[in-house]
């Protein structure tokens, strides 16, 4: 992706640090791009970097089948900073010595700063915690290299060789667990590599808009818009590019949350001016969900009818070539760029649209290069609502999915309701947004219960709220009892048809996050 931004290349040795490292070097407020630790020298060389980072990886680079970079790489001239599988790589391939070692060093760690620290960690306070995952380290720097760092079990925690510009530590400058890992990362972008601190949220929008424009000319584009972060900010920053050449059509299935369209079209429609389709579709999707319990059958039916509908209108209009989708850079990674197959990745896109037979757009992917932080930095910029850039992840097939059993305009009401509530008291006491996700699902049964006089027979809530990084697993929540109790009174004071409240406390696994 060029970008006119200095670049810093991270190579990818096969640890989950590779993503953390590209992240913290644009957090310095430098470009940062992950590339496959192989990658020649030939075409390092052609990206023309600032800098190359080499991330950790697997444990021992004496292992069968061990990731090994060119060593060329090493002699372009270009600033290296290694770490952990990084510093034993550089050692490896420019004559220093790893030996073979039973003993590993693992968590926090005291580093000890040697002499004046060299380039690299001059000024960091001569004792401070680091953060060690690492069974190998070096033995012997290689020639022209000093040893600017140790700790009680690693005699080589940093080495640097400044007049080859090379600099490696075998701790972990990227996890927040390392004391002073930004400011060394910074040290290294800022001062010894001279890269300005420029990728900010005004340059990642004009960069962004300059190619859009580029790429898209005089066509016209169409954009489906959910609502959430990622398609809004895609809708947003093309406005912003293109203008009136942007249509989008926001499906309006009838299963959102309260107030939720409503939102999507004043932010669009009046306070952007953008061109757009609202289709309200709820009595469709109503009559197509009657009587489904299954899940799965509930999520392909919303699924396929969404594009039904979304090719409808958007064949409808009058030369529209592109469609943009909001495909963010960690899907980039996840779908090959790791593997350095970076193209395979427009493909596996691609192939999730189901265009019709005969039809065809284009792709845009104005988010391909952006980390999730940075699309939420991004819309805060261009100006939309905090409720749409802080919005929680909501599912595609949206409340459908948490009325369990069939589906009826009542029960989503009822929901709504109930679902808002939660949402505002969590969001409350929630100001620095501990909680990943936080909703309400209504169950398929009815419970007795007493109020007033009356002997009542009305559904439940299930209150959900879970701590999650990724979603991939996730806790439930630690709400203080005080906000339990205060959304329990309130739903059923205020929500007609709720006759019991209740706290889901499974972590996932062995649940999911959503009930369906
Ligand atoms: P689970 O329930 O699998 O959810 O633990 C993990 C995350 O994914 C969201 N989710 C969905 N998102 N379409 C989506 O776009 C879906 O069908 C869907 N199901 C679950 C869920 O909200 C959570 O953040």
């Amino acid at each position: 992706m060029q970008t006119g931004q200095p670049t810093v290349l991270v190579l990818d040795f096969g640890a989950q640090y590779a993503q953390l490292i590209a992240r913290r070097v644009r957090e310095a407020r430098v470009y940062s791009e992950i590339v496959p630790f192989d990658i020649s020298a030939e075409e390092v060389r052609r990206r023309d970097p600032a800098a190359l980072i080499l991330s950790g990886g697997p444990a021992s680079v004496y292992a069968d089948g061990a990731p090994h970079m060119d060593p060329a790489v090493l002699t372009l001239g270009i600033p290296v900073l290694g770490f952990c599988y990084g510093i034993q790589e550089m050692a490896l391939h420019l004559g220093g010595d790893i030996p073979r070692t039973d003993i590993g060093e693992y968590g926090y760690a005291e580093l000890e700063v040697l002499g004046d620290g060299g380039e690299l960690l001059s000024g960091i306070p001569e004792r401070s915690q680091c953060w060690m995952s690492h069974r190998d380290s070096v033995g012997t720097p290689p020639p022209g290299f000093s040893v600017t760092a140790r700790t009680a079990t690693t005699a080589i925690a940093a080495m640097e060789d400044g007049s080859r510009r090379l600099y490696a530590t075998q701790f972990h400058p990227e996890v927040a667990h390392t004391e002073h890992g930004q400011e060394i990362i910074k040290r290294f972008l800022h001062d010894i590599v001279g890269a300005a601190p420029t990728w900010t949220m005004v340059n990642i929008i004009e960069d962004t808009v300059e190619r859009v424009r580029e790429q898209v000319g005089e066509d016209r584009v169409i954009c489906a818009l959910s609502g959430g972060v990622d398609s809004s900010v895609v809708a947003a920053l093309l406005h912003r590019a293109i203008g009136d050449q942007l249509t989008c059509v926001f499906v309006d299935h009838g299963l959102l949350r309260l107030d939720e369209a409503e939102e999507v079209v004043r932010v669009f429609r009046d306070q952007f001016h953008v061109d757009l389709v609202h289709v309200q579709a709820e009595e469709r999707y109503l009559s197509l969900l009657a009587g489904v319990t299954d899940p799965e059958l509930k999520r392909r039916i919303i699924g396929e009818e969404f594009w039904r509908i979304f090719f409808e209108e958007a064949t409808a209009l009058e030369g529209v070539k592109w469609l943009a989708q909001g495909t963010l850079y960690p899907d980039v990674i996840e779908s090959g760029g790791r593997a350095g197959k970076a193209t395979a990745k427009i493909k596996s896109h691609h192939n999730l649209i189901p265009f019709p037979d005969g039809v065809h757009f284009d792709l845009i992917e104005p988010l391909s290069n952006l980390f999730k932080d940075e699309v939420r930095a991004v819309g805060a910029e261009l100006g939309l609502p905090d409720e749409i850039v802080h919005r929680q992840p909501f599912p595609g097939p949206g409340l459908a999915v948490r009325v369990i059993g069939d589906i009826t305009r009542e029960k989503l009401d009822l929901l709504r309701k109930a679902d808002a509530i939660v949402r505002e008291e969590i969001a409350e006491w929630d100001r620095d947004r501990q909680v990943w996700q936080y909703f309400a699902v209504l169950p398929d049964i009815r419970s007795v219960g007493v109020m007033g006089d009356e002997r009542t027979y009305a559904h439940p809530i299930i209150i959900r709220a879970v701590a999650s990084a990724d979603a991939m697993t996730a806790d439930w929540a630690r709400l203080p009892h005080e906000l339990l109790a205060k959304m329990s009174n309130r739903i059923i004071n205020e929500v007609d048809g709720i006759n019991r409240v209740a706290y889901d406390i499974t972590s996932k696994p062995p649940g999911t996050i959503e009930w369906e």
